[in-house]
């Protein structure tokens, strides 16, 4: 089986749901506590041993490519003021730049036309694909496991989660042929499903592993839920040569693409800080005892 080397993130979205924060900063910039989600997401592919990373941008959101370009002068200046740690921080999210690529979607026509706009970046090889607003705390890199999980069953596989069953809509849905726990492997996947005709409540999150095959699907452009090229209908029109499977992954999931989301994940990433943990404690027993007076 081919290794996985390389890994898309589709970071064109309007992030209509963060305005007026994203009319000048992309929603990928925003900060959870003080990193930018792009970088979380950049260091799971890093520790799940992707080489080469492609991001799909939109005219506008150049500030993404420029994080992770090498700023020496600054890192200089971190050092000569005794600010290591922060200096370390910007090392970080740092990328040699001849593994760091670019492409631009010129509109935004849905997540499988954004993941089709890199299709002569990728090449044809398997590759790993990373949504930057699905946040994942965990043990072991979820693009990691997904990996893991390629190289025993092969074909195109996602990273998926039970919901309840009112959240379908929200959703890839999984229509389960074969379920041994970690693995489902489905017949078919319906995008956005009402609850009462979704074929499950396992449903899809921004984690995928797709063998290039899927691009001449995409090559159709075939819109479908909201009018959008979805990746979904493009994995579920493979299936027929290729499967796919689901995997259970170990994790936290944060729906950073959401206000809600976005604020229980500043919540946990700041509670698994060491720095931040007890301040984070304090003010959290400060405003619930607060509200529970207000309601007395
Ligand atoms: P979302 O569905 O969250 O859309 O995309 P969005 O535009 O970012 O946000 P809202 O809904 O307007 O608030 C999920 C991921 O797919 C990317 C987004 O950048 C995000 O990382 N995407 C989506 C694209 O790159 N291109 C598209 O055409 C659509």
């Amino acid at each position: 089986m081919h290794p996985i080397r390389k890994a898309v993130f589709p970071v064109a979205g309007r992030g209509t749901r963060f305005l007026p924060a994203t009319k000048a900063v992309p929603k990928e910039m925003l900060p959870l506590v003080d990193r930018p989600l792009i970088g979380y997401a950049v260091e799971e592919a890093l520790k799940s041993g992707i080489e080469e990373l492609i991001f799909v941008t939109a005219p506008g959101k150049e500030a993404i490519v420029q994080h992770f370009t090498a700023d020496q002068d600054l890192v200089r200046e971190l050092d000569r003021t005794g600010k290591s740690a922060l200096a370390r921080a910007v090392e970080n999210d740092t990328l040699p730049r001849e593994r760091l690529h670019s492409t631009i979607q010129q509109q935004a026509l849905g997540l499988g036309h954004a993941i089709w706009c890199a299709r002569h970046l990728v090449g044809d090889e398997p590759f790993a694909v990373i949504l930057p607003d699905d946040v994942v705390m965990s043990q072991r890199p979820c693009i990691g496991q997904l990996i893991e999980a390629y190289g025993r069953v092969g074909g195109n596989l996602a990273a998926v989660m039970d919901v309840p069953r009112q959240d379908t809509a929200s959703y890839g849905i999984l229509d389960i042929a074969e379920d041994n726990g970690k693995l489902a492997r489905a017949r078919g996947l319906v995008e956005k499903p009402r609850p009462d005709v979704a074929p499950s409540t396992l449903s899809i999150i921004g984690r995928y592993v797709l063998e290039p095959s899927i691009f001449a699907e995409l090559d159709k452009k075939v819109t479908g839920a909201g009018g959008e090229i979805q990746i979904t209908d493009a994995m579920a029109k493979s299936i027929v040569h290729t499967p796919f499977h689901g995997v259970r992954y170990e994790g936290i999931r944060f729906d950073c693409g959401k206000k809600e989301g976005f604020l229980e994940a500043t919540v946990a990433f700041a509670l698994n800080r060491p720095d931040l943990a007890s301040t984070m404690e304090d003010i959290l027993l400060s405003y619930t005892g607060k509200y529970r007076t207000a309601a007395e």
